[in-house]
């Protein structure tokens, strides 16, 4: 049996406003379970795609699917909604938040409040991180914590934002050689491991 088919790009064609064009006529598709790498020199127009995929560049030509149907990604809220979880090569934390607390506001954007309940937030934190085996204190300061760290919080985040798609730009350029075999082992991991709805509080 073949496998399900979750992203088709098709024909993407993407020119910058100074006449650059970043993606030529671009054909990429995942299916369930897989982990793809993009490969491609400086300035080769990967992080272009991604954007694009993420729904914060707009492509002039081409169309995107996501689980089969065909979709407009215009704006990142929308790639989330479609459950695509994007982690930057520059974080988007606030540092002087708990990683618990940066996991709960992106949970917050998008599926119900948890917030100012301390307890909750912990809990709920330390439980899906404890579910993806990231082994991480998750009372600790993002500015107190290393890059890896850092990485792995971005990842929950998205994953408790719903995702079910994850694009990781460049995911080691910031690591060191452990913290990558870390984090290869553990996206290996992903593919069995859904998160179970009872992770998520009743709101
Ligand atoms: N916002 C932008 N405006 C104009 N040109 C851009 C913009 N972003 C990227 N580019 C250009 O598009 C090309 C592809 O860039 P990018 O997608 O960042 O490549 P990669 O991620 O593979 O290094 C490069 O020539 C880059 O200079
Ligand atoms: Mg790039």
């Amino acid at each position: 049996m073949s496998k399900k088919e979750v992203l088709r790009a098709a024909n993407i064609l993407k020119v910058y406003p100074n006449g650059i064009v970043a993606n030529k006529k671009v054909n990429f598709s995942v299916c369930e379970g897989e982990i793809h790498a993009l490969i491609g020199e400086n300035g080769a127009g990967k992080s272009t795609l991604m954007k694009i995929l993420f729904g914060m560049e707009t492509p002039e030509e081409g169309e995107l699917y996501v689980q089969g149907e065909k979709v407009t990604i215009d704006s990142p809220k929308k790639a989330i909604q479609l459950g695509i979880g994007m982690v930057h090569q520059h974080f988007m934390l606030v540092e002087p938040l708990t990683i618990a607390e940066n996991i709960a506001l992106g949970y917050e954007q998008t599926k119900g409040k948890i917030l100012m309940d301390y307890k909750k937030v912990n809990s709920f934190a330390e439980d899906f991180a404890k579910h993806y085996e990231f082994n991480i204190n998750v009372k600790s300061r993002i500015e107190d914590v290393s890059v890896g760290v850092k990485q792995k919080t971005e990842i929950l985040k998205a994953l408790v934002r719903g995702a079910k798609i994850l694009i990781l730009d460049e995911p080691t350029a910031v690591l060191t050689p452990q913290e990558t075999r870390e984090l290869f082992e553990q996206l290996n991991g992903f593919e069995t491991k859904d998160t179970p709805s009872s992770l998520f509080p009743i709101n």
